[in-house]
């Protein structure tokens, strides 16, 4: 393969590749694996050069996520800690993301939403919820007379894009939950919505959203609603009415003025 092309052209040719079926890798001949002497693999970066040299998580177990405490703990506004997440070098997704998604909509609203990880619109925009599942997102708040540019602040629990939108791991949220955290210290909100499992594990510790969608909970001291994500809501559109249960459910809290 030409070792001129770029990261993203190579990324794009193995997306197109995916997106025909070519799932399994295979060579242009035969190997004979039994006579193959057994050496380490040798990593080599998508760039076709020796990849970049970066302690695995599982090398720096805990260490991944003392350096995010204290990145996060150290920003004092909202763009110290986009600065401070766009320096946090622990997080291997970072280095397949074109852009840093960090938030879109309104800082300090009284809504916030913690949507899941960027998708491939979104790490091209560098915004969150922008590709299809974020219009269907406009829409349900649009339901609600919210919006993201009046009144709804709105951040994902990974702000790099996951290779083929993988679900992130547990060692990456645990690395993201510190973020994630002086995130919702920073923006205020007077309301949390969680879309979906990634969002209910990180900032809840609960996992099965349809369990749990539909009945307030609290996190760092907010009240806090977790509902079935957008995404979700457009491959099942029977689970609509449940959502829009929830919707309301977070109009008339936001009406009571309490919350
Ligand atoms: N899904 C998410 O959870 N977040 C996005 O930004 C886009 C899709």
């Amino acid at each position: 393969m030409d070792s001129a092309l770029d990261f993203h052209s190579l990324r794009a040719l193995l997306e197109w590749q995916v997106e025909l079926g070519a799932d399994e890798a295979i060579g242009d001949v035969p190997v004979n694996r039994y006579e193959v002497q057994a050496k380490a693999p040798q990593v080599v970066a998508l760039t076709g050069g020796p990849a970049a040299k970066v302690a695995p998580v599982a090398a720096t177990g805990g260490g991944a996520v003392a350096a995010a405490r204290k990145a996060a703990e150290g920003a004092g506004d909202l763009e110290e800690l986009r600065a401070a997440l766009a320096a946090y070098e622990h997080c291997d997704l970072k280095r397949g993301a074109r852009n840093l998604v960090f938030s879109d909509g309104v800082p300090g609203a009284r809504v916030m939403i913690i949507g899941e990880a960027p998708g491939r619109e979104e790490d091209r925009a560098g915004r969150p919820f922008v590709g299809r599942a974020g219009q269907f997102l406009d829409r349900m708040l649009g339901a609600i007379g919210l919006s993201r540019a009046e009144n709804v602040y709105i951040t994902n629990v990974m702000p790099w894009r996951p290779p083929q939108n993988a679900d992130p791991k547990p060692d990456e949220i645990e690395m993201m939950r510190p973020f994630v955290e002086r995130h919702v210290a920073l923006a205020k909100p007077d309301i949390l919505i969680l879309m979906g499992n990634t969002s209910c594990q990180t900032v809840l510790g609960k996992q099965g959203i349809t369990r749990l969608r539909g009945q307030w909970d609290e996190a760092w001291g907010t009240p806090a609603m977790p509902m079935l994500h957008p995404a979700y809501l457009l491959r099942m559109p029977g689970a609509k009415r449940a959502a829009w249960a929830d919707l309301l459910a977070v109009q008339a809290r936001l009406h009571e003025g309490g919350a």
